[in-house]
This record gives C-alpha cells, sequence and structure tokens, in this order.
C-alpha cells in the first residue's frame, strides 16, 4: 500500500518535471481558457481603435503586450484534438499545426512591434497604423484557416 502510494507520487513528481522541463504548462480546461483569452483579444485590439482614433499612444502599449502575451500561449492551448460544441476550432489545426503555431507566432511579433513602436511615445499616426494593421491581419489570416464562421 505504502510502497504504492509512494511510487504513485513520484510518477506525479516525473511527470511535473517533464512538463516543467518542455516549458509547457498544461491548462485545466483549455478550450474555456483560450475562449476567454481570444475574448480579450477582441477588447484589446477595440481598446486600441479606441486610442488610435483619440491619438492617446501611450495608452496602446499595454493592450499590445496583451495580445503578444496571450498569442505566445496559443499553441499550448490547443492540445491535440481539443474541440467540443462551445467550440470554433477547425481539424486543419491539428493536421498543419507548425503552420498554426507559426500563424500564432507571427501574431506575437507583430503585437510585439507595436507594443515598443508606441512605448517610444514618437511614433507618427501613420507609423501605428501600420503596426497596427499587421497585428490586424494576423488575426484574419489565422481564422481564415483554422477559425469556424460564426
Ligand atoms: C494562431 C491562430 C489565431 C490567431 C493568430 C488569432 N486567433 Fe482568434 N481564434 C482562433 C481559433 C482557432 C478560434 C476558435 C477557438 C475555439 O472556439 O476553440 C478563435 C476564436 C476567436 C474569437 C471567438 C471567441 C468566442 O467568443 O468564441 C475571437 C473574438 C478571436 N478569436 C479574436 C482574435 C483576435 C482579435 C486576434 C488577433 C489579435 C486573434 N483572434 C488571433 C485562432 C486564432
Amino acid at each position: 500500500m505504502k510502497a504504492s502510494l509512494r511510487s504513485i507520487v513520484f510518477s506525479a513528481a516525473a511527470a511535473g518535471t517533464l512538463l516543467a522541463s518542455t516549458g509547457m504548462v498544461l491548462a485545466a480546461d483549455p478550450i474555456a481558457e483560450r475562449i476567454h483569452g481570444f475574448k480579450d483579444n477582441k477588447h484589446a485590439v477595440a481598446a486600441i481603435k479606441d486610442a488610435m482614433a483619440s491619438g492617446h499612444q501611450a495608452a496602446i502599449t499595454a493592450p499590445a503586450k496583451q495580445i503578444a502575451a496571450f498569442a505566445a500561449r496559443i499553441p499550448s492551448l490547443f492540445p491535440a484534438g481539443s474541440t467540443n460544441d462551445d467550440s470554433k476550432a477547425r481539424d486543419a489545426i491539428w493536421d498543419n499545426f507548425p503552420d498554426f503555431t507559426a500563424k500564432a507566432q507571427a501574431l506575437q511579433s507583430n503585437a510585439q512591434a507595436l507594443a515598443d513602436l508606441t512605448a517610444t511615445g514618437k511614433a507618427t499616426p501613420a507609423q501605428v497604423k501600420t503596426a497596427f494593421v499587421k497585428v490586424a491581419e494576423s488575426c484574419k489570416a489565422c481564422h481564415l484557416r483554422y477559425k469556424e464562421e460564426e
């Protein structure tokens, strides 16, 4: 009894070490978590648009950083075959996971570039717009291929 308990604890610890060493933290409920994260993305984009319209460049940096941070987590929130009735994820994601990951990385670097640009406080409205369009196009490029229509 004791021995088997110890071995269970040991394997759990070993599995934890394995996960930690891959740098991937598995979400308890990846579908709910990613849908929540994408909703936050939508709000962050709205905040960026408002800030652009009012010329408030400093207000763009935080939501852009938030988008970049979430983008870095996107691949880990799509474990193989994770769909349900609430999910709009298409099976194509897991047939083309390297491309899906590349699209998440593109969003991450474009959102980070927008954050860096606006953090200078010296970007022209045209520069901000160009950087923002790249972010919006990164969202669209992934949705076109990997998200079901509304
Ligand atoms: C790498 C691919 C990818 C990128 C990049 C991406 N999305 Fe998505 N998005 C998805 C997928 C796949 C879903 C469907 C997830 C699900 O329902 O399980 C989704 C769902 C959504 C949803 C719907 C959430 C809901 O209410 O069900 C919104 C809103 C959204 N994304 C906004 C954005 C915005 C804004 C960006 C860019 C800032 C973005 N996404 C970038 C793949 C992506």
